[in-house]
């Protein structure tokens, strides 16, 4: 994840860390302050908030002092993601002590899952608001002025906000989250997700076209498409793919990615999340035909025995998984992949842990998220199965996983070591005033000597040395907007 320009980044990660929200505006007038924790579907929900809170004459604010409205978008994935949001809570409970005015409310999967026990019980918010009921926001923030407790977290079957222009909280970024579909109907066993965000369903492509048309119009030169499963995209097509309306065109997901990469030759594309039992050749044939396609996938595996990924209900077998990785390597060669794993889910064997570790040995892994299972109230695991491998095996399986993971990290980027690859330059480097980074393709952090070029700008830089986290060079040249052949 990038470090999103003005805004301020608490931590950067995935599910279950805090990404601040900020930007700072001069406009006088009521100022809504969010903070966000977890997925990059959150932080670009994020958006969609302060675009509908716009609407009502709200202005964002990097000062929670100043704020009127504070708005705390949150993660339930796991355990600990909510530990974090409670504190943060409590934090802004004392906030409001002094302050009796300020509206303090809740978005995103917690409010969903702790509906009103934290507006009654707990009386931690004033306001709970749903993934879903975004549009609602406005009016709930209106009743609580009415002394009233105000809660909204019906889940929609069709709600994409595909009309909303989001209100991007980078100003001056290059890199942006698009939604292009919103749920999950996966149901993982050990996910809250599919209960927190409910039915999966796609967004109009037109829009999101549209959507990626103006980023670039003003200045962005990424996009990453979004969804818990993209893989299953779809526009007029039932789960079954027979069409719905035979008057009107049909989109899957390879053909959403090829109408969003022929915005511009110098607009990025990535993607995320892949699911390994619905990913196509199809999407792989689309990614190596557009040199803006990045050449990196995200395909969990969660485990690599297939009795545990039986139990996860994952929909795959050990098998299948490295059909998958072999069809990547045959279809895209240069490829880097990424994956999640989590480790101590119910019953997991010695055994079963080894297996996940050879399967490491065989894809060698770019970069992985690695986790301990936390088990999630009223998923199918915690109904189903016993949370029953102690946390101490828990932890030093992971730790395991996290040695593997680290050397494999380092092997790959030691094998790009000669190599020139092409890097979006995203701004000065976070160590050094003289240094510079961006990403290449693979989605390697680069870090190359400052020269004459700016954020936005593509350079070429020849790798010299590297660690596992991050490649080091020199800029071999600059790049020529639209100059794109080169990879
Ligand atoms: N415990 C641990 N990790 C989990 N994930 C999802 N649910 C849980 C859980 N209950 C991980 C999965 C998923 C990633 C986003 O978070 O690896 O792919
Ligand atoms: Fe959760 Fe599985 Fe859906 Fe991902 S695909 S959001 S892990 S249920």
């Amino acid at each position: 994840m990038t470090d999103h320009g003005q805004n301020k980044v608490i931590d950067e990660g995935r599910q279950g860390e805090a990404i601040l929200l900020e930007q700072s505006n001069d406009v006088q007038g009521k100022k809504l302050y969010v903070e966000s924790y977890g997925c990059q579907m959150n932080f670009s929900d994020s958006e969609v908030v302060a675009s509908i809170m716009s609407n009502d004459g709200y202005t964002t604010t990097r000062n929670i002092d100043e704020a009127d409205v504070v708005l705390i978008n949150t993660c339930s994935i796991r355990e600990n993601a909510e530990t974090r949001v409670r504190n943060r809570l409590t934090e802004f409970k004392h906030r409001k002590e002094q302050n009796p005015d300020l509206v303090v409310g809740i978005l995103g999967c917690m409010a969903e899952r702790l509906k009103k026990s934290l507006l009654e019980e707990e009386k931690l918010v004033d306001l709970v608001a749903g993934p879903d009921a975004y549009r609602d926001l406005p009016n709930l923030v209106e009743e609580v002025g009415t002394g009233q407790k105000a809660v909204n977290v019906l889940l929609s079957r069709d709600e994409t906000y595909a009309d909303i222009s989001p209100v991007r909280l980078d100003q001056g970024g290059i890199s942006a989250f698009v939604t292009i579909m919103r749920g999950c109907d996966n149901m993982c066993s050990f996910c809250v997700v599919p209960f927190t965000r409910g039915r999966e369903r796609s967004r109009d492509p037109h829009t999101i076209v549209e959507e990626c048309t103006d980023l670039f119009a003003k200045g962005y030169r990424e996009v990453t498409l979004l969804g818990q499963n993209v893989d299953s995209y779809r526009w007029n097509l039932t789960s079954k793919g027979e069409i719905k309306d035979t008057a009107q065109p049909t989109t899957n997901f390879a053909q959403l990615m090829e109408m969003v990469a022929l915005v511009s030759p110098d607009l990025r594309v990535r993607f995320s999340t892949s699911h390994p039992k619905d990913m196509t050749d199809e999407v792989l044939e689309i990614m190596a035909k557009y040199e803006n396609i990045c050449p990196y996938i995200h395909l969990p595996v969660q485990s690599g025995h297939t009795d545990v990924l039986y139990r996860m209900n994952r929909g795959y077998s050990r098998e299948w998984y490295l059909d998958r990785i072999d069809a990547i390597k045959r279809i895209i060669p240069d490829c880097a992949i990424s994956t999640d794993i989590i480790t101590g889910f119910c019953g997991e064997t010695e055994q079963e842990h080894q297996d996940t570790l050879s399967l490491m040995d065989i894809v060698q892994y770019d970069f992985a998220y690695m986790f301990k299972y936390s088990e999630r109230p009223k998923t199918l695991a915690e109904r189903r199965f016993e949370d029953d491998v102690p946390e101490e095996v828990k932890g030093r399986r992971l730790n395991e996983v996290i040695d593997k993971q680290l050397a494999h990290s380092l092997a790959s980027h030691k094998r790009q070591i000669g190599k020139t690859v092409k890097v979006l330059v995203e701004g000065k480097s976070k160590r050094s005033d003289v240094r510079m980074c961006g990403r290449d393709g693979r989605n390697s952090m680069v870090v190359f000597p400052a020269g004459a070029f700016d954020k936005g700008q593509y350079v070429m830089v020849r790798i010299e040395e590297c660690t596992s986290a991050t490649l080091l060079g020199e800029v071999v040249e600059v790049l020529e907007p639209a100059q794109t052949l080169q990879s």
